[in-house]
């Protein structure tokens, strides 16, 4: 596989899911009620994902094989996740984030991760972090460290399906919030490549 795609080396690749709209709305929500009364910063809601994989920079001429073991590594049926509480991490005491956490109910979420490890490291010259997944979604951060209180949220029953995962490009700059752009998107079943619109 080729691609006109130009990655800029300045630019962070990750691999995230796309979350429905309704996970969406249930994230943003979740995230507005335990970000009361912090200085903390809402995730706008068209960046909110499920980081699978950060690679970080990546240099431009890797990016075609990049982009064909991506395309060979993310298939499988839809996944189901249940979504948890929203927590602060590191810590309550010294909060930088906000994460709705998700419970992957069936595995399939981690056996995704793993699949999409195996095939960035091995482009990638295994430089890509080995960290085991962890199911969130982050919902708001914090400018420096930050004292809260307890989630309000409880627990959810509600579960989600998702369909969806991307390659993304973070094109990040101070004073605004990240430009995701899609590199390459699989609606899990199929493959749906965008077609190049700038270099
Ligand atoms: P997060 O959702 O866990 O915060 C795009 O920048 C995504 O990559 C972020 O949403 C973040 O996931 C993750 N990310 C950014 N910088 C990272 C780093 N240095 N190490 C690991 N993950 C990172």
């Amino acid at each position: 596989m080729t691609t006109d795609r130009t990655i800029n080396p300045r630019n962070r690749l990750f691999v995230a899911i796309e979350l429905p709209e309704v996970l969406r709305a249930h994230a943003a929500e979740a995230g507005a009620m335990a970000a009361t009364h912090t200085q903390a910063r809402l995730v706008a809601g068209p960046n909110l994902h499920i980081t699978l994989q950060f690679l970080g920079q990546v240099r431009p001429d890797c990016a075609d094989d990049l982009l064909a073991a991506l395309a060979d590594a993310l298939h499988g049926p839809g996944i189901r996740v249940r979504a948890g509480t929203v927590v602060a991490r590191p810590s309550p005491g010294r909060a930088r984030l906000l994460a709705l956490e998700l419970h992957d109910t069936d595995g399939a979420l981690t056996v995704l991760a793993k699949r999409v490890h195996r095939a960035t490291a091995a482009v990638l010259d295994g430089s890509v972090s080995n960290r085991p997944l962890w199911p969130h979604i982050t919902v708001a951060r914090f400018s420096r460290p930050e004292r809260v209180r307890r989630s309000p949220t409880t627990e959810s029953e509600r579960v989600f399906d998702i369909t969806r995962v991307a390659l993304y490009d973070s094109d990040i700059a101070p004073g605004r919030a990240p430009r995701y752009d899609e590199l390459l998107g699989v609606t899990l079943g199929t493959l749906v490549q965008r077609s190049p619109s700038h270099g």
